[in-house]
């Protein structure tokens, strides 16, 4: 039996506002606590978008009252006055800014645009980009000029994790993260999976993941799921399938699976899903809190039914070593073998 610290997520999409028929805090956080997370980072592209200092807030209270666990919220960019970035600064600890078109949410293409940001947004607080292929040199520019924190997140490719690391080679104060399905998958297993392995940025090749894996003892920073939940039926709609996969109950498995097959060590994990996370974006230490993991024990996921409000995965019948067996958040066992242990009912 391991006892290690409750994990961060430092990217989901709880859709609330706007999305509960897919996820919703309570059940997005019975995930969390099921996946081994007990802090989450949860994204702005939302309906309405958490650009503006209420929504924000209202948004984190409800989070507060209706969580199993710890959440925190990423600002928004609002396009039309960006000077709510100066009041959202004062609360959230990072801003997303998007740099490619993803689901529910348009991309900054104006490079005065940008600049107006990194004046409005606190020059100690990163900013974290959705930027793919070329788009990653403008956010390495961009800490280049102003010499602030930027983070990419979830990287897919080979070029583009190289050339953050030859930009983190030179100095610049550049952090990452990759996802488990970019880790895992490739553009064979989206083939196989249809709309269920489709996501920004899609699956790569061999060669891509080969290298990901390649960079996690370095470069690599964070390991995020980029737990992206739509429904089976809006995944299976020939016309609209929205990109985005679920992952807050399969990224533990699957490391703890990697460290078991020797392609990672323990230290390493908990690095990647504690230490950097915390360090990044600056998040408050979670006193008496920790997990219980039996690392020897084998199942086919999922184990347990998924508390995704979604409930599907693009990972099952995988075979996993590795088991979550107990989940204690300041002092209350809250998770114990597939059971949340609810305080709040
Ligand atoms: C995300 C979503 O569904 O909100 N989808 C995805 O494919 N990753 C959006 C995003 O993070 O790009
Ligand atoms: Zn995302």
């Amino acid at each position: 039996m391991l006892k290690i610290p409750g994990l961060i997520d430092a990217h989901v999409h709880l859709r609330i506002p706007g999305g509960i028929h897919k996820e919703d805090f309570r059940s997005g956080t019975a995930a969390a606590l099921a996946g081994g997370f007990t802090m989450l980072m949860a994204m702005p592209n939302t309906l309405p978008a958490l650009n503006m200092a209420k929504i924000w807030q209202d948004t984190q209270s409800q989070a507060e009252r209706e969580g199993l666990c710890d959440v925190t919220h990423f600002a928004g960019v609002n396009f039309d006055d960006l000077n709510h970035l100066r009041t959202l600064g004062k609360l959230a600890p990072a801003v997303k800014v998007y740099l490619d078109e993803t689901f529910n949410q348009s991309a900054v293409f104006d490079h005065t645009i940008l600049d107006q940001i990194v004046a409005a947004w606190p020059s100690y607080k990163v900013i974290s980009f959705h930027a793919e292929g070329e788009k990653i040199a403008s956010a390495i520019a961009l800490a280049a000029r102003y010499k602030r924190p930027i983070h990419i997140c979830h990287v897919s490719r080979k070029e583009d994790i190289e050339r953050i690391a030859s930009a983190k080679a030179a100095g610049l104060p550049i952090t990452c993260e990759v996802t488990p399905h970019h880790l895992f998958l490739t553009r064979a297993d989206a083939d196989r999976l249809g709309a269920l392995g489709d996501m920004r940025p899609r699956l790569a090749e061999q060669r891509d993941v080969d290298a990901l894996w390649a960079h996690l003892g370095t470069t690599i920073d964070i390991i995020a799921s980029d737990h992206a939940p739509h429904t089976l039926q809006e995944k299976n709609d020939p016309v609209s399938s929205p990109p985005g996969v679920p992952g807050l109950e399969s990224t533990l498995p699957l490391m703890l699976t990697a460290v078991s097959q020797k392609r990672l060590k323990m230290q390493r994990l908990l690095e990647l899903l504690y230490t950097n996370p915390a360090r990044i974006y600056g998040l408050a230490h979670q006193p008496d809190t920790f997990l219980e993991i039996d690392p020897c024990a084998r199942y086919t996921f999922p184990e347990y039914p998924l508390h995704t409000k979604c409930g599907w995965s693009p990972f099952s019948s995988m075979q996993m070593v590795g088991r979550l067996i107990r989940v204690v958040l300041r002092g209350r066992t809250v998770y114990v073998d597939g059971l949340l242990t609810d305080p709040k009912e």
